[in-house]
């Protein structure tokens, strides 16, 4: 049957996603599936937070691109943590400029990744950058779930819309969209609180998508910092993230 392919994205930096690729990724592992995490945001942030900087990579995604001598996948994939395997980049414009030289975006990646039919992973799970990209474009073209983290906070709650114009352009089903979750709610403002219902308002008519929110805390800053994931480093944060997983495996096994 293949692996689970979800993408975490949403236009907007710092909302959250790579702390939310690698909490989930994690936090699936621990339930025992078994977990991919490809880095494919410029600023290598999920492989940071799981504790892995450059001098512990020699391939990364690119070398599956060789034209000429591709990669193996299974020698590109550091193990990050048991049942967690991750594929890092090192260089996602050089992947971008390789990407505008291929004429089937929607193909591209089931080819650089056609080694995952022989792996037995249960989800693989992209941690996207920020912009519109071909890199995106690849991946939304390949996966079947979307989970976007949104920063519950005005500008991030009204560009909200921004992925179903982006999917609509890609020609893309709002369907992949599977789960949002809620980030960094302060319940002691009234402002994160008004923004948190104007999200529920949204999505009123689909209130299945929305998650619970995960609170702004700064363990959750700390974790990463320390290449650490929550499950590793604080247990109320760790709770929090438990929740929205127990929706992702509801909605997405
Ligand atoms: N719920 C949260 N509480 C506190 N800090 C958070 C929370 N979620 C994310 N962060 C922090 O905010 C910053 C941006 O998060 P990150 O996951 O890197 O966002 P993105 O990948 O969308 O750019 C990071 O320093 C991260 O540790
Ligand atoms: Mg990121």
């Amino acid at each position: 049957m293949g692996p689970k392919k979800i993408a975490v994205i949403n236009n907007k930096g710092g909302v959250g996603k790579s702390t939310t690729s690698v909490q989930l990724a994690h936090g699936l592992a621990k339930l025992d599936f078994n977990v991919l995490l490809i880095d494919l945001d410029g600023q290598n942030d999920s492989s940071l937070f799981l504790g892995f900087t450059e001098k512990d990579y020699e391939n990364t995604f690119f070398d599956l691109m060789d034209p000429r001598y591709p990669a193996k996948l299974s020698e590109c994939i550091i193990n990050a943590r048991e049942n967690l395997d991750l594929l890092p980049n090192d260089n996602i414009e050089k992947i971008n400029s390789e990407l505008h030289r291929n004429s089937r975006i929607d193909i591209i990646m089931e080819e650089i990744l056609s080694d995952l039919e022989d792996m037995d992973y249960d989800f693989v799970m992209f941690d996207c950058g920020p912009q519109r990209t071909k890199v995106n474009d690849a991946v939304l073209c390949y996966i079947d779930h979307i989970i976007m983290p949104v920063q519950v906070e005005s500008a991030s709650v009204r560009a909200v819309g921004n992925i179903y114009e982006y999917l609509d352009e890609l020609r893309l089903s709002s369907d992949l969209i599977t789960l949002i979750i809620p980030n960094m709610f302060d319940a002691r403002t009234n402002e994160s609180k008004a923004n948190l219902e104007l999200l529920k308002d949204i999505f009123s008519d689909e209130p299945d998508i929305l998650t619970e929110p995960i609170n702004r805390r700064v363990k959750i800053t700390e974790a990463g910092r320390a290449g650490k994931t929550v499950f590793e480093y604080d247990e109320e944060a760790a709770d929090q993230f438990f929740k929205v997983l127990k929706r992702v495996v509801e909605k997405i096994v």
